[in-house]
């Protein structure tokens, strides 16, 4: 049976790069559902359509060909053939993920993807809903968050570091929004599974971060 670990956490507390070292560290596989959400949102966007309108969005998914491959260990995200994995990160890509996630038929077109590359492969899966609904059942569960500013400030020097040009309240308001849509949204919204593990990382950096959450999982799997 392959080991599954469940992450999940609002926007920007440091899930995928907590994850992904977590998995190098552990020899797991890294699976970034956001990106599903993000490619199909993309999709839309590309078309024009409004990502909040459900009937277009669900129109497309017969279209959509969406694929996770894994080249060492780094997840890439296809959509019908074409690498997505940097096209999806644009701040429109991630309102538009946040609008078609909300969409029951979107989470559907993207359930079994997740369930089988679970199945089959130990792994680290981070998203808002991987602990209560995509693999309850699933060997260990951590619910990781911090502050929305803090959230926010970690965004914006990322961002800053990669030479964009940003504004610290634009990414603060883009994040309280996409909070707001994910935890209320009426399927599978974002809240923490009753036997996950809740860690807020605020004090935390990235590696005194991934070494608490390494401990808690080992301590979790023996
Ligand atoms: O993790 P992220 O910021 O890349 O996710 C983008 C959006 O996708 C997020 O605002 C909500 C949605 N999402 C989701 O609904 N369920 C998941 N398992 C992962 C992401």
């Amino acid at each position: 049976m392959a080991i599954n670990i469940a992450i999940d956490g609002p926007a920007g507390a440091g899930k995928s790069s907590t994850a992904k070292l977590i998995a190098k560290k552990l020899g797991y596989i890294y699976v970034d559902t956001g990106a599903l959400y993000r490619t199909v949102g993309l999709y839309s966007i590309r078309k024009g359509i409004d990502t909040k309108d459900a009937e277009k969005v669900i129109a497309t998914l017969p279209e959509i060909k969406v694929e996770l491959k894994f080249v060492d260990g780094a997840q890439h995200v296809f959509l019908n053939g074409e690498d997505v994995s940097e096209a999806i990160r644009t701040p429109e890509a991630s309102m538009g993920a946040s609008n078609v996630s909300a969409i029951p038929k979107v989470r559907e077109f993207l359930f079994d993807l997740q369930r089988s590359i679970a199945a089959e492969n130990n792994c680290i899966m981070d998203g808002r809903d991987i602990g209560t609904v995509v693999l309850p059942n699933a060997d260990v569960k951590i619910f990781l968050t911090t502050s929305v500013e803090e959230r926010a400030n970690r965004r914006y020097k990322e961002m800053l570091e990669k030479g964009e040009k940003v504004d610290y309240n634009d990414i603060l308001e883009d994040i309280k929004k996409r909070d707001y849509q994910d935890s209320h949204r009426e399927v599978a919204p974002l809240k923490q599974a009753d036997d996950a593990i809740f860690v807020d990382n605020g004090s935390y950096n990235l590696e005194t971060g991934t070494e608490y959450l390494i401990g808690i999982i080992k301590e979790h799997l023996k």
